[in-house]
């Protein structure tokens, strides 16, 4: 077992002038599950296979435990990868795939099959060890795969995108063997996906990357609570959060006929960048329907919060999305909110939403930062 450390990794790909991976800084703790996730193209599997040796690092240095890495050959820093493809020899029988790199090795035959057969047992996949391949499903030919990097008992296990052959149910059945595997060997795991759903759910730690750069590396729960930028804060969640431009007042910012309250250090770090108007995010279960007071006593005063026009109510059985447009003057805004499955909304009907205290988050419209706490 052993950490790992992208040290300002960097990959310029020959015939390139920016870098696929731009001074990837990540410390990965012994026995860590790390997830890195990302839109497609983000410098994801560069990442990766610099980790693992398959592509050159330009710059920076990558070390695994004590030792550096960065320009050894893939054989001698004793990780073990799972591709997508799961690249299994198809006419060989699964024992024999599973064995394959020891054999190689020069370990001997017997202990070969006792390595083997204690693999397949942690896996499910004992009575298929004489079969071929092809004589098995998606999921068991994704634990012979996985199977072939746990006999080799690494220090570093890699995987890069290795459910997304999978179709939906079996994704997400496999994915929390592969999160209870992991912490049962307890051996140091990097997991590419581009899913923020699998990213949140297995990682111990999750980091976002974008066109190449590192944006945040953080638990599930602080990336969720605390999202350090705009992109981030739209990336991780489904629904994703709502992200509304409004103008800066006094003391914080108008939100429909609400008031945001922001710290005045924040207001006045957008000021210096003279900005006119923050972002204000807001997930979809942090709204709360606030009464239409024109029915009530208040009818003097307008409504709470923003109007919301309903267009679609998703109804998921516990929860209910509702997908509407919102009117903020100068444009129309689509909004998601979550509301009680069991009292959803007409469609057409007209909602007022007002940002639960404490749960907004406020960004920066210039740079995306995060301004609030
Ligand atoms: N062998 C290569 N040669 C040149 N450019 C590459 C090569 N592999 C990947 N790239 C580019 O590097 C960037 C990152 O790719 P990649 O790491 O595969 O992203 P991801 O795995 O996140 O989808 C992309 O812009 C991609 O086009
Ligand atoms: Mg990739």
């Amino acid at each position: 077992m052993a950490t790992v450390s992208f040290d300002k990794a960097t990959r310029v790909y020959p015939g390139s002038t920016k870098p696929a991976v731009d001074q990837l800084e990540i410390e990965i703790a012994d026995g860590e599950f790390l997830v890195l996730v990302g839109p497609s193209g983000c410098g994801k599997s560069t990442s990766l296979r610099m980790l693992a040796g398959l592509e050159d690092v330009n710059a920076g240095a990558i070390r695994i435990g004590e030792r550096d890495v960065t320009h050894l050959p893939p054989k001698d820093r004793d990780i073990a990868m799972v591709f997508q493809n799961y690249a299994l020899y198809p006419h060989m029988s699964v024992a024999d795939n599973m064995g394959f790199a020891l054999k190689i090795a020069g370990v001997n035959k017997a202990d070969i099959r006792k390595k083997v057969e204690e693999a397949a047992k942690i896996l499910d996949l004992s009575e298929y060890l004489d079969r071929k391949p092809k004589a098995l499903s998606g999921g068991q030919r994704q634990r012979v795969a996985m199977g072939r990097a746990i006999v080799r008992e690494p220090q570093v296990f890699l995987m890069d995108e290795p459910l997304s052959n999978l179709d939906a149910k079996l994704r997400v059945s496999t994915r929390t063997q592969i999160a209870s595997l992991q912490r049962r060997l307890g051996i140091t795991t990097v997991y590419v996906t581009h899913d923020q759903v699998e990213a949140m759910t297995m990682g111990d730690r999750v980091a976002v990357l974008k066109d190449g750069l590192l944006q945040q590396v953080d638990s599930p729960r602080n990336m969720y609570d605390r999202p350090n930028n705009l992109f981030v804060a739209g990336f991780i969640g489904s629904p994703a959060m709502n992200l509304v431009e409004v103008p800066i007042t006094d003391g914080g910012v108008k939100f429909g006929n609400s008031v945001v309250p922001v710290s005045r250090e924040a207001l006045a770090a957008a000021a210096d960048k003279g900005d006119k108007t923050v972002t204000v995010g807001v997930r979809p279960e942090h709204f709360d329907l606030a009464e239409d007071s024109t029915s009530g006593t208040l009818s003097k005063e307008a409504p709470a919060g923003l109007a919301v026009v309903v267009n679609v109510v998703e109804e998921l059985g516990a929860d209910g999305y509702v997908y509407g447009t919102a009117d903020l003057g100068s444009e129309k805004k689509d909004i998601v909110v979550r509301v009680n499955g069991r009292a959803v909304p007409d469609k057409g009907a007209k909602l007022h939403v007002v940002p639960r205290a404490g749960e907004t988050h406020v960004f920066s419209t210039s740079t995306g930062e995060r301004l609030t706490d």
